[in-house]
């Protein structure tokens, strides 16, 4: 098991250190296609543990050394992370996780380091599971910026379950073309939120029945939540400005809409073009810039799935807690404003435009829109109504807004935190 924890340390190595997008990590591995599937999913356990308790580990890994790591004890500090987080979390006997850790450290640049790290690693396979029961785990696992931000959205008791769905392993949730409920039967999941799939297998997903023929796609039921906003499109011209890789899309192709699917990334249009092809549904794909893209007609609805933080896909991605700023969402909210701009000059008199983003934070989802309605005479909120759409209470604001959270649906295994508002163009 040495190469699945060397695969393991790569990736994170890749993630913590180079920024790299955990999927693209993921992807990007040489050394994750060699293992068995034991080994590989192994290795895929420890690299989303580590991330998802890093702030956990870090406290523990401090009560056994007198001062900070310097920043040339990065490799030492990389290979105490995938040891604590076998002894902690994993449930690896203490010899198996000091031992490998400690040949993966000889063999690499962080060797000069390796007494202190194996005298903290036997430290914590004695005592980290009583220190570990003593922690806050939601608060020390989510980085300062994220928790005061969610606590002057949310409120303390809110953020706490925000951050304790973040420990958890996501479901897997598809998005089927047609018959949710013959898709579930046949896959074993049960329908959730009115039209999604959730399934209880793991593993490989193209190996699932009717992955190949298309009958569905992976898409978080809170994601497919947006596109109902738009109410009965079929037969309707829709523009879908940030449709790259394709879920909305998709899901607005099966519903009868014409779908013109616009992105200003060639290689995420490929992604689409491959979705469309697998699930066999039309759409016309535009590689261009949304904000200045031309399309010579206007539609009957426009939806904005707008670049984001993506704070809400946390769960899914544990990567996003240590490589985000506030700084991010800042440096997002001129675009987010102007593709909501731009939509409203694409709809028709009278048609609808939704936003959403798969984030958290106001900054990038109700002050946008507040900004568009304060700024521009013909947009008006069209309020989403819990009742009308079949969506639980919770999922909606006072505001009239759709802002599901983590920890929504928490006993079926929550829902990626996504925000979503209805905007009409006056006639
Ligand atoms: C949240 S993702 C969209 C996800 C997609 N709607 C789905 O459901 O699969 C945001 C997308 O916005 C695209 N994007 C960013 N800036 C853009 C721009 N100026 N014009 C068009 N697309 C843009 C990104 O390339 C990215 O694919």
């Amino acid at each position: 098991m040495l190469r699945a924890r060397q695969a393991a340390a790569a990736v994170l190595s890749s993630v913590l250190f180079r920024n790299v997008a955990l999927q693209e990590a993921l992807a990007a591995s040489t050394l994750l296609p060699g293992l068995d599937d034991r080994d590989r999913a192994f290795a895929r356990a420890l690299i989303t543990t580590a991330l998802r308790r890093r702030g956990q580990i870090d406290a523990t890994i401090a009560e056994f050394l007198e001062r900070p790591l310097p920043p040339a004890a990065r490799h030492a500090w990389l290979l105490l992370l995938i040891g604590a987080a076998q002894l902690l979390f994993l449930r690896v006997p203490a010899y198996a996780a000091v031992s490998t850790s400690m040949e993966l450290l000889i063999r690499g640049p962080g060797r000069s380091w390796r007494g202190l790290v194996n005298a903290v690693l036997r430290g914590i396979a004695d005592r980290g599971a009583t220190i570990c029961q003593g922690q806050d785990a939601g608060r020390l696992n989510t980085p300062d910026w994220l928790w005061q931000s969610w606590l002057r959205a949310y409120g303390p008791a809110t953020t706490a379950r925000i951050a304790d769905a973040h420990l958890r392993e996501p479901v897997l949730d598809v998005c089927p073309k047609t018959d949710p409920e013959a898709w579930a039967a046949k896959l074993d999941g049960t329908v959730v939120l009115d039209g999604g799939i959730r399934v209880k297998a793991s593993g490989d997903v193209a190996a699932l029945a009717g992955f190949r023929e298309g009958a569905w796609w992976v898409q978080d039921a809170a994601a497919q939540l947006p596109v109902r906003l738009l109410g009965d499109i079929d037969g309707r011209d829709v523009a879908d400005l940030c449709a790259a890789p394709g879920g909305k899309t998709l899901q607005m192709a099966a519903r009868g809409a014409r779908v013109t699917a616009v992105d200003v990334s060639e290689s995420r249009m490929r992604r689409l073009a491959a979705n469309l092809a697998r699930t066999r549904l039309a759409a016309e794909a535009v590689v261009a810039d949304a904000t200045s893209w031309e399309s010579g007609r206007s539609f009957d609805a426009v939806l904005v799935d707008a670049p984001c933080t993506a704070t809400g896909t946390i769960r899914r991605r544990p990567d996003i807690l240590w490589q985000r700023t506030a700084g991010d969402f800042r440096a997002l909210n001129p675009l987010q404003d102007r593709l909501l701009d731009r939509a409203l000059q694409l709809v028709r008199p009278g048609g609808l435009v939704v936003y959403t983003v798969c984030s958290l934070e106001r900054e990038e989802g109700e002050n946008r829109v507040q900004g568009l309605l304060g700024r521009n005479q013909a947009a008006e909120l069209v309020a989403v109504d819990a009742a009308t759409e079949g969506l639980p209470d919770t999922f909606v604001t006072g505001d009239g807004y759709l802002r599901t959270l983590p920890c929504h649906l928490a006993d079926a295994g929550g829902v990626d935190g996504f925000f979503a508002a209805r905007v009409r163009r006056r006639e």
